[in-house]
């Protein structure tokens, strides 16, 4: 029996809490506790693996009102730790007959620049949350990803001033029992830096990260070929 006040964050990062999802989901979360909502938070990487922890999942999400997964974007999919959770939380609702009414909600956010590579994944979810008779809340997406790096939204400061507009009318709409508006979705996925610094940020990343681990001359490589 769900508790409507009971939201129940999932992170789907396989980075867990020095994740970029682990970040937006905290900054959500402290929103929702101001309106007085009780949010607990698991990480999904941390309980798929084995059956103890898939129990502990499964009993989290039929004690929730609102479900508000936060995860990455893989291969323009979802990582395949959260297609396990998914699909355990699927079986385990096919399997009741009186099936409360939850919320389900998700928070996506991709490495590319364009928030638009995450439209597949959002569809995937929202037809989830309709075969497993959840009630869909909306999407909040982002690209840029890379450049909050699992930090903490405060700490990101100015950049992310559009990332905290959107989770705060987000948090007050959820609070309220509504969906994600869409001015929410539309300053959350808005680009927050120009793609062309994002872009040359990222390849000094790499570079660095190749250096490191003396992979410098081999960054071109396409072994498959
Ligand atoms: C295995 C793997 C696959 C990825 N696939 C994509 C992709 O298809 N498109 C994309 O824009 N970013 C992709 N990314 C980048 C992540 O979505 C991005 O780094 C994101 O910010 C990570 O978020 P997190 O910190 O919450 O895990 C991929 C990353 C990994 C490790």
């Amino acid at each position: 029996m769900n508790n409507n006040n009971n939201i129940l964050l999932l992170v789907g990062s396989p980075k867990s809490a020095s994740s970029t999802s682990n970040s937006l989901g905290d900054y959500l979360i402290s929103r929702l506790e101001q309106y007085g909502l009780t949010v607990g938070k698991e990480y999904i990487y941390k309980l798929v693996r084995k059956e103890e922890g898939q129990k502990n999942l499964l009993t989290k999400v039929e004690e929730a009102g609102l479900i508000i997964l936060a995860f990455p974007l893989y291969v323009d999919c979802l990582p395949a730790g959260v297609i396990k959770a998914l699909e355990l939380i699927a079986d385990h609702r096919k399997s009741k007959e009186d099936r409360d009414k939850q919320g389900f909600a998700i928070i996506i956010n991709c490495g590319f620049p364009e928030t638009q590579h995450n439209n597949t994944a959002v569809s995937i979810c929202k037809i989830f949350s309709r075969e497993v008779g959840f009630e869909w809340k909306g999407a909040l997406s982002l690209g840029m990803g890379g450049a909050i790096g699992g930090r903490s939204l405060e700490e990101r400061g100015g950049m992310v001033r559009n990332v905290i507009k959107g989770l705060d009318i987000a948090a007050q709409a959820l609070a309220d029992g509504k969906d994600i508006p869409v001015e929410a979705t539309e300053l959350f996925g808005k680009k927050f830096i120009p793609i062309t610094l994002y872009t040359k940020m990222g390849n000094l990343g790499w570079n660095q990260q190749a250096k490191k681990y003396g992979a410098r001359k081999k960054i071109k490589d396409q072994p498959y070929l």
